[in-house]
């Protein structure tokens, strides 16, 4: 595992979320996502488990409309932010995969494989 800075804890704010491009990032979008609720910030790979491509099809916005859960914008599937199992759309069942977040003095870091 490697261990890459996410951001400072300003850089996320209760009921949204945010893309990030880390390590060896070549596609040209973002490979994780973060999102923070009820003060906790939750990390996931950013791709849908249905078609194996990204979530979000516009820059940071990777919620539902009511921010409540997390949505594939493909075909809508629908994943809890705690623990990114998918609830409702065509890979319900599966989950998001989970990236852990380490909590440091000067930020969050996130560990990725190599
Ligand atoms: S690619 Fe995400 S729901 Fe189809």
């Amino acid at each position: 595992m490697q261990k890459y800075f996410l951001c400072h804890y300003d850089a996320l704010s209760e009921g949204q979320s945010k893309g990030f491009s880390l390590g060896d990032n070549t596609t040209g979008t973002d490979n994780v996502f973060a999102v923070m609720k009820g003060g906790e910030i939750y990390v996931y790979s950013n791709i849908c488990p249905h078609r194996g491509i990204n979530l979000d099809w516009q820059k940071d916005q990777f919620l539902d409309p009511d921010g409540a859960l997390i949505q594939c914008a493909s075909h809508g599937a629908l994943f809890l932010i705690e623990t990114g199992e998918c609830i409702a759309g065509p890979c319900s069942g599966d989950a998001l995969t989970p990236v852990p977040v380490e909590y440091a003095q000067d930020g969050l870091y996130v560990l990725m494989p190599e």
